[in-house]
């Protein structure tokens, strides 16, 4: 703006790492959890780094960090599933975050694969591992899909570090 009223800032990305941050963080996105079996049972992943790719053949992308304590087995994984969350879901981020009860005491089915099933997302990608790219400190993986679900509802959105909704 030519009147001086927004302040716009450059940065060196690679020096300024929470300016970068914050950079991305404008970008709004959904919010979803990753679900897969893992060897002591079901894990969950609160992931906003995912995408789709491809209409034919189905294909979707989530990026984890190499620095995860759970990178090993969800980047191993064959089968997972990638479960947007609605807007009144915000509770299961905090129930899948670094301290939370995960996956204990909540009800879930399974899926064919044996993907932990959350009950009633927005929409459901049961995926199987189709590829994986170096993506720097993450590693992003692409799932085809092999089946999904969808329903009516809002979407939870996270934006500059925040979750919300529209209208909230
Ligand atoms: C809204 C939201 C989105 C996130 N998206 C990602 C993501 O796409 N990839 C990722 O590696 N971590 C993401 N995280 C962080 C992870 O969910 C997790 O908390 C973090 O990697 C620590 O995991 P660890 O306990 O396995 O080390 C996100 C967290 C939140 C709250």
């Amino acid at each position: 703006m030519a009147d001086g009223s927004m302040m716009t800032t450059e940065f060196n990305p690679a020096t300024d790492s929470r300016a970068f941050r914050d950079a991305l963080g404008c970008f709004g996105t959904g919010v979803t959890l990753v679900t897969t079996m893992g060897a002591d049972g079901p894990m969950g992943f609160v992931a906003n780094s995912f995408a789709g790719v491809s209409l034919s053949p189905p294909l979707v992308l989530w990026s984890p960090a190499r620095s995860s304590n759970r990178f090993a087995q969800f980047s191993s994984a064959r089968y997972y599933s990638i479960h947007i969350l609605g807007q009144e879901q915000q509770a299961l981020t905090e129930r899948f975050g670094r301290n939370g009860p995960g996956f204990s005491d909540l009800p879930h089915d399974l899926s064919p694969e044996h993907s932990p099933l959350l009950a009633n997302p927005l929409a459901r990608f049961d995926c199987e591992q189709h590829a994986a790219h170096d993506g720097g400190d993450h590693l992003i993986i692409v799932g085809r899909v092999l089946r999904a679900t969808l329903r009516d509802g809002d979407p939870l959105l996270f934006v500059r570090g925040k979750m919300t909704g529209f209208g909230a």
